[in-house]
């Protein structure tokens, strides 16, 4: 089963082509990293520009890396949501053109959903149920897996995502866009004792995040402290990094004794993070939970990851219609809850808005 995937949900213009469910033939990821870098921030109308100037020649070279041809895909599988609305539509429209030109089946992707099953493109795929940590730029979230395709969501953050916060502070720091492998580098050169940042004040009942916290205290600190001199950044950027990764293991931990799982799944861009990624290892073994972790390049947005989950959703009968359309804000938790949505493909344009 051939099945490409399409990504344009925040910076990254990405297509992949998938071979039944797991074997990655082709994955192409065009940042946007130098458009946004001047701003200090993704720029959503500059993106949505951007991934409409290349996003047909990213589908090109995925599917001629990969050696087929549009007639010869199985399946569609594009981001249909969270993410910018705007750059969202760019590649939803482009699927629904594509599945209907070739009359190819399509299934709209949860991009955290995506996330998730990156995991599943590994030599070590995780079995059900397992726990499944996301923390990208836009969000941080444990879900418990239970089945495939049913998700619950246990614990969320309540203020910035892990990533969010990883680039505020790199902004902070006058390190660049993005943040997050900025920090990653520079907090080689310091200690993750030197500054006493305060974990977030939530009562240790809950199994949710909050970065705000340690994001305003740096930025005091900082104040307090110009001009920083390198050691000084470094020192920063270290200790900032060393909290981050503590609330998150000690969040994770927590939500695993609570739900007994044995299986735990950490993905999304900051996952790329060397810190979190050994962090969570040492926890999860002492815990004695198996851990599994895609590599760097399967973390960060990818749509490699979006043909996996469309797979599993098109195997599972799963159809998308000519009106998928773009959500900005859609929930990963009302994807799944045992019954598997099944949405006959149109076979006639719907006559109703695309947007
Ligand atoms: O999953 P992702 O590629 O895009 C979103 O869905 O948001 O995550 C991007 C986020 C950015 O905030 C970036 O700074 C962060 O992941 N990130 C990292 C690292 N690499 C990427 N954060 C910490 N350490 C890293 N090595
Ligand atoms: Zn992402």
């Amino acid at each position: 089963m051939i099945v490409l995937g399409i990504e344009s949900s925040c910076d990254e213009t990405a297509a992949a082509v998938l071979e039944d469910g797991r074997r990655v033939r082709s994955s192409i990821v065009a940042s946007q990293d130098a458009i946004h870098a001047p701003y200090g921030g993704v720029v959503p109308e500059l993106a949505s520009r951007r991934h409409l100037e290349v996003i047909v020649p990213v589908v090109e070279r995925a599917l001629a890396e990969a050696g087929v041809r549009l007639p010869d895909l199985d399946g569609i599988a594009v981001t249909n949501g969270p993410g910018l609305v705007g750059s969202l539509l760019v590649g939803c429209s482009l699927a629904k053109a594509l599945a209907w030109v070739n009359r190819t089946p399509l299934v709209g992707v949860n991009h955290l959903e995506g996330h998730i099953y990156a995991a599943s493109l590994t030599d070590d795929p995780p079995e059900h149920p397992f726990l499944a940590l996301v923390v990208s730029g836009g969000h941080t979230a444990l879900y418990h897996a239970e089945a495939p395709l049913v998700y619950r969501l246990v614990g969320e953050t309540r203020d910035d995502a892990a990533g969010e916060a990883f680039d505020k502070v790199a902004k902070l720091l006058d390190l660049g866009f993005p943040g997050g492998p900025q920090i990653e580098k520079v907090a080689r050169g310091g200690s993750p004792n030197a500054i006493p940042l305060p974990m977030a004040q939530m009562s240790d009942q809950t199994l949710d995040f909050s970065f705000s916290g340690l994001k305003t205290a740096v930025s005091l600190h900082v104040k307090r402290n110009r001009p920083l001199a390198e050691r000084d950044v470094a020192d920063i950027a270290a200790s900032f990094q060393a909290a981050a990764v503590k609330m998150l293991v000690r969040k994770t931990s927590k939500a695993a004794r609570q739900l007994g799982a044995t299986r735990l799944v950490l993905t999304g861009g900051v996952a790329a993070n060397t810190a979190l990624r050994e962090g969570l290892a040492a926890a999860a073994a002492e815990q004695g939970l198996r851990l599994h972790v895609p590599p760097r390049s399967l973390c960060t947005d990818n749509a490699a990851m979006i043909a996996a989950a469309g797979t599993a959703r098109l195997l599972a009968g799963e159809r998308a219609g000519m009106d998928l359309n773009a959500i900005a804000d859609l929930p990963l938790e009302s994807v799944g809850k045992g019954v598997v949505p099944v949405i006959e493909r149109s076979e006639a344009p719907s006559g109703r808005s695309h947007a």
